[in-house]
């Protein structure tokens, strides 16, 4: 039987001037799932025969799949000498997974970097607390350097000495990211080619400064053991050669940070637009830790509703909005046969948003996740960490990181969004919102709860 044609529209170019027709990519997902349904066959910047597929049933046929396509990810690899960490071929990859997940995924390990974590929260809510007097709280990138305080602490073993050294390094990224992107999608940016280009060079140069930094301190390179470093020590145990060693740390560094800033700011945001939950979530609160300002590690799980909150964020702000396969060999996805050599586009943030799983899908209804994962819905239609062999390695410690910091936020604050400041959602790597979230904060007294 001869296979249908993926249904899509005709394309000049690139795809560039339709997404920007469409005021951004994701609002181009949503119009093309529209017009032609769930397997769509468009072309962006850096996949000529792209095939987006929203509807999670159909997605369960791309689970296996094990490479990422290269050029679309070519904006990362001036960050990378062994190779662009995202797009290794997958016989390179699955070992360097098992490291990293080695690390990051063990309930045991995340379990005694608690009491670090929760210390790096706390000096952050103090630092709130002085700094509300004086305005409204940029909370993306204050929380985007504490996660980054986080990761560095937990998985490299190097404390980034200070909040100002954090946001320096989340600032250096986003100079670097903002340039590549840029570059890929044309955008327009302010300053000429080479401002930019000097910009983003030495911001790379001062990342690659701060790794070679946390590389020293555990003697990569020069043939003695790393101490220190649960990553460090087990990516050189596991034979990995130091340029590669130096690539996981910034990747890592980089996928860590930006994601779980913005997961917790997104959802501090619509706690801010939503005080009935808020209050709920500080009942929760005061119900499970009582007195104490800051949840351990046990208490977690006993965090129902807060949790209902996170997921619900990240299915309507998902930090990582997209995701991408390269089809090695044809792919049979329902009727279509998707050719070998195609990217399949993981639209995460439309899927989040189907309908047809997601009744009234903009409205903020954090009940929708009182049973996770749910018998009614099928296991795709919820991938904020991505699905498959390549997908988050970092999950389950964001879950804990995230829930810890805005267990201590929630409990001490009432958040609401600063006047004239608009929230503008902006698409990159990340989720992000342009020129941040900014929230006024108010002490809660116990008695409010
Ligand atoms: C709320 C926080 C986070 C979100 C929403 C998130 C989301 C994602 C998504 C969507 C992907 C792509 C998955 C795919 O292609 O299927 C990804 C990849 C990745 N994430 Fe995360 N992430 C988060 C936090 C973290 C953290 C804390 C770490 C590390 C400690 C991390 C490390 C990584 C790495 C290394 C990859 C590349 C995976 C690979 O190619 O094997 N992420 N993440």
């Amino acid at each position: 039987m001869a296979a249908t044609p993926i249904p899509g529209p005709h394309v000049d170019g690139d795809g560039l001037a339709d997404i920007v027709a469409a005021g951004g990519l994701h609002n181009y997902q949503l119009k093309l799932h529209a017009e032609y349904g769930p397997v769509v066959l468009f072309r962006l910047p850096g996949a000529e025969t792209a095939v987006s597929i929203a509807d999670p049933v159909l997605l369960e046929a791309t689970a296996k799949l094990d490479e990422r396509p290269r050029k679309l990810f070519e904006f990362l690899a001036s960050m990378q000498e062994s190779g662009n960490l995202q797009t290794i071929p997958a016989q390179e990859h699955t070992p360097w997974r098992r490291v990293l997940l080695s690390v990051l995924a063990g309930r045991p390990s995340h379990e005694a970097h608690f009491g670090r974590f929760v210390t790096l929260t706390r000096e952050l809510a103090d630092e709130w607390a002085d700094a509300a007097a004086c305005g409204p709280i940029a909370s993306q990138q204050s929380l985007s350097a504490l996660s980054l305080r986080m990761i560095c602490d937990y998985a490299l073993g190097s404390g980034i000495g200070s909040p100002e050294q954090a946001g320096r390094i989340v600032a250096a990224f986003e100079d670097v990211l903002t340039e590549q992107l840029g570059r890929l999608y044309a955008a327009e940016a302010p300053g000429t080619y080479e401002e930019r280009e000097d910009r983003a060079q030495r911001a790379l140069t001062y990342l690659r400064a701060t790794v070679d930094d946390v590389l020293a301190t555990h003697r990569v390179g020069d043939g003695q053991p790393s101490e220190g470093s649960d990553l460090i020590a087990a990516l050189a145990a596991a034979g990995h050669s130091p340029p590669r060693i130096r690539d996981s740390v910034l990747m890592t560094m980089l996928a860590a940070h930006h994601t779980t800033g913005v997961a917790v700011s997104w959802t501090l945001y619509l706690l801010a637009l939503h005080p009935d939950a808020a209050d709920r979530v500080a009942e929760e609160l005061v119900r499970v830790l009582g007195d104490r300002p800051a949840p351990d590690y046990a208490d977690l799980k006993h965090l129902t509703y807060l949790t209902t909150v996170l997921e619900e964020s990240m299915r309507l702000y998902p930090p990582g909005p997209y995701g991408a396969r390269e089809v090695t060999e044809d792919l049979r996805v329902g009727e279509y046969t998707i050719p070998a050599g195609a990217t399949i586009f993981y639209p995460i943030w439309a899927v989040h948003t189907n309908p047809e799983y997601w009744p009234d899908p903009t409205v903020f209804r954090p009940e929708r996740f009182a049973t996770h994962p749910s018998p009614e819905r099928p296991r795709l239609a919820y991938i904020p960490f991505g699905f498959g062999p390549r997908s988050c390695e970092g999950a389950s410690l964001a879950m804990v990181e995230a829930k810890l910091i805005l267990a201590v936020l929630a409990k001490r604050f009432r958040f609401e969004p600063a006047d004239d400041h608009p929230v503008i959602p902006v698409e990159r790597f990340v989720l992000w919102a342009a020129d941040d979230i900014h929230l006024n904060l108010t002490q809660r007294r116990m008695l409010d709860t």
